[in-house]
């Protein structure tokens, strides 16, 4: 173990850690008093996405409160749809509401404060903690952009992802989130996170290697290509096990986040010892917290070893008691690697 460095950093470039690293998926939100306050006082969710000096609170909220390994980026996968010219709000129940589509053209003025909250972001984090930054990737983007909604299922994208035009559409997705993600780490994101979380929803095979796998495929290469050292999460949240160990095998990804419905151990023997596995604590067990999640969050441990990133199966529940938190947080730490 070399001392200084971050251990989320270390477990993903392969090395042993004596700590195992944890973080957790919305960890910036609702569940804490100190995020609704601030949310509070933005007009929108997007103002606040989009207000450099907020943003990089709401993002360094949870590591001030907890001993976590990492912070995410506080902005959403949404902004990316919006760069590209697509009217886009939140609405409190409702989730997120999109506008009509107009020529698709990335406007990087418009998602560009995203990069000065990263930089604001560095100045104050604490040593031990990575900062990661994420986009959605272009599938799970894509039916947002096409439903033009995001809460009852998303039947409108997977019929016009069988049409000639999705490609055309694909195409500008990979180019931005590429941009997007190259920008992000230049401004100083250590580790960067595509959220795939509707690959569940492709059952047939050969769409799901044309709208999942490819398009993974090649933003890992564009972000490669600039930031070869940038280690990079894939989650394609949903996917079976088989599909999982494709998708890690042809993308190259560094690390795969795994959902709560996947056993550890079995996870693990499905996938190798060799992939860093990040996961998979089903968000409902943080909201009871105590002996039950402490024994769901050993098991995983167990079961996926060393090479492993603690966190959830999904994002943290609004409901969440932030105690529970520091609860999980001091368990991991105080279990370390043991196996
Ligand atoms: O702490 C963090 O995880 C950092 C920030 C972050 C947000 N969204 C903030 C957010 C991240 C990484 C995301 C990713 C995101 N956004 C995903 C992928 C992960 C997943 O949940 O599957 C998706 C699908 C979105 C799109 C999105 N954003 C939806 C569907 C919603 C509405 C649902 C809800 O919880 O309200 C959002 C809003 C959103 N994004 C909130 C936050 C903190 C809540 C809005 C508020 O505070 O008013």
């Amino acid at each position: 173990m070399h001392e200084n460095e971050k251990t989320l950093l270390a477990v993903l470039s392969g090395k042993s850690v004596s700590n195992r690293p944890v973080w957790l998926m919305r960890q910036a939100g609702r569940y804490l008093p100190e995020y609704r306050e601030l949310r509070a006082q933005a007009d929108s969710f997007l103002k606040l996405c989009l207000k450099p000096e907020k943003a990089a609170e709401a993002t360094l909220q949870p590591v001030k409160r907890f001993s976590l390994d990492a912070a995410i980026l506080f902005a959403d996968i949404l902004l990316v749809p919006y760069a590209l010219g697509q009217g886009l709000d939140f609405k409190e129940g409702e989730g997120p509401i999109l506008g009509p589509i107009e020529g698709l053209d990335w406007r990087e003025e418009k998602i560009a404060p995203v990069f000065e909250t990263i930089r604001l972001v560095k100045k104050e984090m604490p040593k031990e903690a990575t900062l990661i930054g994420f986009a959605g990737a272009p599938w799970t983007v894509f039916c947002y952009m096409i439903e033009k909604k995001g809460k009852n299922g998303f039947p409108k994208a997977l019929q016009a992802l069988k049409e000639p035009e999705a490609e055309g559409f694909f195409e500008k997705l990979i180019e931005a989130t590429i941009l997007y993600l190259n920008k992000q780490i230049e401004a100083g994101a250590e580790v960067v996170q595509l959220f795939e979380s509707h690959a569940g929803l492709v059952i047939d095979e050969a769409l799901f290697k044309k709208a999942i796998v490819e398009p993974t495929q090649r933003i890992i290469q564009g972000v490669r290509q600039k930031n070869p050292k940038t280690p990079i999460i894939g989650f394609p949240r949903g996917a079976s096990l088989q599909r999982l160990k494709m998708f890690s095998e042809e993308t190259g990804v560094d690390a795969l986040g795994i959902d709560q419905d996947k056993k550890p151990e079995e996870t693990r023997r499905s996938l190798g010892k060799e992939i860093v596995l990040q996961g998979n604590l089903d968000p409902a067990l943080l909201v009871k917290g105590g002996q039950v999640m402490k024994e769901a969050a050993k098991k995983i441990m167990e079961g996926f070893g060393e090479k492993h990133i603690f966190n959830l199966g999904h994002g943290v529940l609004p409901e969440t008691p932030p105690e529970h938190v520091a609860e999980l947080v001091n368990f991991i730490h105080a279990y370390g690697t043991k196996k």
